[in-house]
């Protein structure tokens, strides 16, 4: 069993450490550096078709939703085209608004998600344009679809889901190029911009694994904490949903994720000596830098614990917060993929010091096939 593991003692922490292998083979053959272009083996949509979609409707559960989310601010930055994500469970049961200019979305890991899957045939049903963004190979969804992108993540054992999640974001990424492209929104050579980005973020993740001792000496003073907070504005609020998601559902202790701009409005009572924080505020254009510093200082002011995730040169916070994890800094669309690897390793650490099942948390499934 240890072998299967390669060494590990759990899958998620092989997983979270195979993501620059996974990553790579996310973008294996599909940059078109020379070309400024995305090559995707299944790709059947004409240019014509892709300048006549009007919306994009990105339909998800769990994860796959943070993806969602962090997929929209691609698309709509680099495609320009509005980007709506839909909870799956909720969407077939509110009459939702689908029409033939549509292209839906449905990113799932497992491609077999009975939400996912049953929003998916109802946007088909009423005349969208499909394109499923799944893991497994000839999965339900991979079938239903007009379209699907694999995200070659590999096989992923652990219940909470890491390499998935970064590979999904990497697919999302390359489709919102692919699709400004397609559109004309992006010139050659600002998709060459954006493709060289992407080389360099398999690299970028061996960096950030770097930070796995320090990230264990915050997981051992906040183990036995009874509440989270997640902050992030901008691309960094999906991350900061993740992070959240991540250490309730491997360690139980309750954390929330939420938008920077929003923790006046209810969070902000949380918060005691007792609360750490977890604040993703890496100096990027859309992050809201500033702002985000002052969310650190209001945290601070009220004496909560400040975990900071910064840039590697940042010297403006790093002495408001209790810790610093320092990410190499990527492009305001791909620091996501880079900032969640601290938030994984987190979880993973808290959830393995409180002794408990790591790669099988109590309720959850890998894969829940039932609505
Ligand atoms: C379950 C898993 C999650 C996953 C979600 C969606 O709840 O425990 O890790 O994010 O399903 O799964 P999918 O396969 O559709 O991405």
């Amino acid at each position: 069993m240890m072998a299967e593991k390669g060494g590990y003692k759990h899958f998620m922490h092989k997983e979270i450490w195979e993501q620059p292998r996974a990553i790579a083979d996310t973008l294996r053959g599909r940059m078109l550096l020379t070309e400024g272009d995305v090559h995707f083996d299944t790709w059947n949509l004409s240019q014509e078709q892709v300048k006549s979609f009007t919306k994009v409707t990105i339909l998800a559960c769990g994860t796959s939703w943070h993806s969602g989310v962090a997929g929209k601010h691609m698309i709509e930055s680099l495609a320009r085209l509005p980007v709506e994500v839909e909870l799956a469970s909720e969407f077939r049961y509110r009459d939702p608004i689908v029409e033939k200019s549509h292209l839906v979305i449905a990113i799932s890991q497992s491609g077999e998600t009975a939400d996912t899957l049953g929003a998916f045939k109802e946007a088909k049903r009423l005349g969208a344009h499909t394109l499923a963004v799944c893991n497994v190979i000839g999965s339900a969804m991979t079938r239903e679809s007009d379209l699907h992108i694999l995200t070659n993540a590999g096989p992923e054992i652990g219940v909470a889901s890491t390499k998935a999640f970064t590979t999904q974001l990497v697919t999302l990424y390359l489709l919102a190029v692919k699709l400004g492209r397609m559109r004309g929104t992006l010139s050659v050579e600002g998709a060459q911009e954006h493709l060289t980005h992407l080389t360099q973020v398999p690299k970028m993740i061996e960096e950030v694994l770097k930070c796995e001792p320090q990230v264990k000496r915050v997981a051992r003073e906040f183990m036995n904490a009874q509440d989270f907070l997640f902050l992030g504005r901008g691309p960094m609020h999906p991350v900061a949903l993740e992070g959240a998601l991540k250490l309730k559902e491997i360690s139980y202790i309750h954390a929330e994720g939420y938008a920077g701009g929003e923790m006046k409005h209810g969070p902000i009572a949380l918060i005691d000596e007792k609360m750490p924080v977890v604040v993703i505020a890496p100096k990027q254009p859309h992050v809201a830098y500033e702002k985000i510093i002052g969310n650190i200082e209001e945290v601070r002011a009220r004496g909560g614990k400040v975990i900071a995730i910064l840039d590697e040169d940042d010297t403006q916070a790093d002495t408001l917060a209790d810790h610093v994890i320092r990410i190499p800094a990527a492009c305001a669309l791909l620091a996501p993929v880079v900032a969640t690897i601290p938030l994984q390793l987190l979880a993973y650490h808290v959830a393995e010091m409180r002794g408990n099942d790591v790669d099988q948390p109590r309720n959850l499934a890998k894969s829940v096939t039932v609505e």
